[in-house]
């Protein structure tokens, strides 16, 4: 099957987050399948090691607004694999020092980079005559590609059965905008209702790509569920509950090409299930070196790696740290984002200096030693669309806590005497999002490590030998696109 794949970041190019790993995941496994896949995704100059930037492949015109705007493209060069990537680049959109967000900031133009970049997907694809079966879009950044596909791509010749599959990764994020920003779409105005492009007045990219594309999935079967109820679809639960069996859930695989403990390019000690107690060991006692911690093998290390926001339960954890570190517990935390929560954390680790280390910022090596080095991982969001940490975890040998909802609850098999028995259970689960729920399911795990050993080792083997990979999930987004292939001819 021809593939094209439109991403707004895919590692190693560009990342803020989980759709990073996605996009390049999902396109080396389908890749590795057989399948014909070219990923297209902004090139982000100043954020781009050269060394990933290939030969120049030509220059479209691209319409925006009234406007044609050139982009010149570019081959993209992803490591260990020979999955076609395509960059488009237009120094004026995407070279800049961040993706979307600077100092707190949404970049005022955001609309048309993407819009920009959208629109130069589908030229780019006619451009290097990549005649895809289908598109794959995936969030509001490139949400406006199921509605050309339907609208323009699908007029030409030899291209009606063209599908559109868009992918929700998040909705807490849609891509809202001011009316008048529909004029950069360059669509007609008659698709500016509520049934289709406009939410409360605004243009909404992310309802444009649930409305537009045959099938929507997103990225784990019970978040797919969720957000057809209000307290989970931002908004647009009615459109996505009007989307029926177009709407599915794909649990999101792992690139474990970049996460694997016994390759990981980022640790000093690779280990296995069957190394893992003395190679954890070692990577305990590196990461607390790192982070300036006592190097102690009693506690039980804590890890989290997290963009900072009101998703990822931060304020759980506050709100127990103190009873938490009255054990002995260390803890250490990865991330950037909201600037009262760093702030928060940061000051936990100048009370706690012994026991709490934090490092402010985006660290991809830090990320794969914390996985490596810590013994167990907290991640209690409030909602989680799927989750990539979670399964890295597992799969690095260090159970996670999680709050059970979207992915989370998808991912993870709660520990209790049955499933330690029967050789499912890989972390901890709680069900409500209280601090007391919260810190029940700690000292749970907290339990299981100080005094069953050998639970404790049966539980991480269990992770670690679970299958992760994208083999899976591939397979169910070839179903998907076959789908809205069929969709496309009805
Ligand atoms: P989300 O996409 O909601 O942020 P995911 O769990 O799906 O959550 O994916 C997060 C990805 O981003 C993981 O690969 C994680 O390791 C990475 N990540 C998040 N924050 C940081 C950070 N500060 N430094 C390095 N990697 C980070
Ligand atoms: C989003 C979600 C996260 C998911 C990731 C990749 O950022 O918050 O849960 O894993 O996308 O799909």
């Amino acid at each position: 099957m021809k593939i094209v794949i439109a991403s707004s970041e895919a590692i190693p190019f560009s990342k803020t987050g989980g759709l990073a790993d996605v996009a390049s995941g999902l396109a080396k496994a389908l890749h590795q399948d057989g399948h014909d896949v070219t990923l297209i995704l902004p090139h982000y100059r100043r954020l781009t090691p050269p060394h990933l930037v290939g030969e120049p492949l030509g220059a479209i015109n691209v319409k925006i607004g009234e406007k044609q705007a050139e982009a010149h493209l570019l081959r993209g060069n992803m490591p260990g694999s020979s999955v076609r990537v395509v960059l488009v680049d237009k120094p004026d959109y995407f070279d800049r020092a961040a993706l979307y967000t600077e100092k707190g900031h949404d970049y005022h133009d955001n609309c048309e980079r993407y819009v920009f970049f959208s629109r130069a997907v589908l030229d780019a694809a006619r451009f290097l005559n990549l005649q895809p079966d289908v598109f794959h879009s995936n969030d509001w950044q490139t949400g406006i590609v199921p509605a050309l596909v339907k609208t323009e791509w699908r007029r030409q010749a030899g291209c009606e059965t063209t599908g559109a599959v868009f992918t929700i990764h998040n909705m807490a994020f849609q891509g809202k905008f001011p009316w008048w920003d529909m004029r950069l779409t360059g669509m007609s105005w008659e698709y500016f209702t509520y049934q289709q492009m406009e939410y409360y007045g605004d243009l909404n990219l992310m309802k444009t790509g649930i409305v537009f594309s045959d099938v929507t999935t997103t990225v784990s079967p019970t978040y797919a569920r969720e957000i057809c109820r209000p307290e989970y679809g931002y908004g647009l639960d009615t459109a996505l509950a009007l989307r029926g069996p177009r709407l599915i859930g794909i649990l999101n695989g792992v690139d474990t090409e970049e996460w694997n403990p016994a390759t990981d390019k980022y640790l000093n000690t690779k280990y296995t299930a069957d190394s893992f107690q003395e190679g954890k060991a070692t990577n305990k006692r590196e990461l607390q070196q790192e982070m300036g911690l006592p190097q102690r093998a009693e506690p039980l290390l804590f890890g989290m790696i997290s963009r900072l926001t009101d998703q990822k339960g931060l304020d759980l954890i506050l709100a127990k740290a103190e009873d938490l570190l009255k054990a002995d517990i260390q803890m250490v935390f990865l991330g950037t984002g909201d600037i009262r929560t760093e702030n928060a954390i940061t000051e936990l680790a100048h009370r706690f200096p012994q026991k709490v280390a934090v490092r402010i910022g985006f660290d991809e090596g830090l990320a794969h030693r914390i996985e490596a080095g810590a013994d167990a991982y907290l991640m209690p969001s409030r909602f989680e669309p799927c989750g990539l940490n979670q399964q890295y975890s597992s799969l690095y040998g260090t159970p996670p806590v999680v709050m059970s909802v979207g992915g989370l609850a998808d991912s993870v098999v709660d520990t209790t005497p049955e499933t330690l028995m029967n050789g499912t259970a890989t972390g901890f689960k709680f069900s409500t999002y209280t601090p007391e729920q919260f810190i029940s399911a700690v000292w749970r795990c907290v339990g299981c490590y100080l005094h069953d050993r050998m639970g404790w080792k049966k539980l991480v083997e269990n992770g670690m030998r679970r299958d992760w990979s994208w083999k899976r999930g591939a397979t169910e987004f070839v179903q998907a696109y076959q789908r809205a292939i069929q969709l496309a001819k009805t």
